[in-house]
């Protein structure tokens, strides 16, 4: 049974649903590295990972974790800003999902964390890149002031992008005090194209 109490679980259940053996996908913050473990058991031996973080204590740490729970060698850790998505892995790439974490890294430096223009700009590029059904997935931590940046640009955002083209959504718990962090999503439907 599925616990609802955070939207990690069900950004878990999501992309267990949506990931599958041979995908190419994004981890858009490595940070401790639990998403990418995640999405490297996933999408298996044939697939691919790209992940991106600023900190180069969060891809040691996410090395680690890999090493010691993941399908080792099917990661490609950046030790960049997600903003070079594109030119890093190169344009023609097709994603068929990514999720960025946002935020700061847990245990870590609080003032090293994403803001809501590199964050859009990063999206926004992955969002190109995006195979039919592909998804982006986001989670918001809106309770310090970066945050709260974030989720207001991308909240304005995300009402801006082509219906015709993407499912745009968010999933948050309504009835929890203290800025629950809230799951966005946005999925490339099948067969439309941009222009
Ligand atoms: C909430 S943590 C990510 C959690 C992670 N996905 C996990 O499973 O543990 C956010 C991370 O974003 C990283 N970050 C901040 N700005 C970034 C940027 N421009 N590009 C890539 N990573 C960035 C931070 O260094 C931090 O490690």
């Amino acid at each position: 049974m599925i616990d609802l109490n955070n939207v990690l679980n069900i950004l878990n259940v999501l992309l267990n649903n949506c990931v599958k053996s041979g995908d190419t996908v994004i981890d858009g913050t490595t940070g401790n590295g639990y998403d990418t473990v995640t999405l490297s058991n996933l999408v298996g031996e044939k697939g691919i990972v790209y992940s991106f973080d600023i900190q180069n204590i969060a891809i040691e740490k996410s090395k680690k974790l890999l090493s010691e729970s993941g399908v080792h060698n099917n990661v490609l850790f950046f030790n960049e800003s997600h903003e070079n998505v594109k030119h890093t892995i190169g344009k023609d790439v097709k994603i068929n999902c990514a999720v960025f974490n946002l935020g700061f890294l847990p245990g870590g430096d609080k003032n090293i964390t994403t803001h809501f223009h590199s964050s859009i700009y990063a999206i926004e590029n992955v969002v190109e890149m995006l195979d039919d059904n592909g998804i982006v997935y986001i989670v918001v931590y809106w309770g310090h002031e970066n945050g709260k940046l974030e989720k207001s640009a991308l909240d304005t955002y995300l009402r801006g992008v082509d219906q015709k083209i993407y499912n745009c959504g968010r999933i948050e718990l309504v009835n929890q005090k203290n800025c629950p962090p809230i799951l966005l999503f946005i999925q490339k439907r099948v067969g439309k194209k941009e222009g």
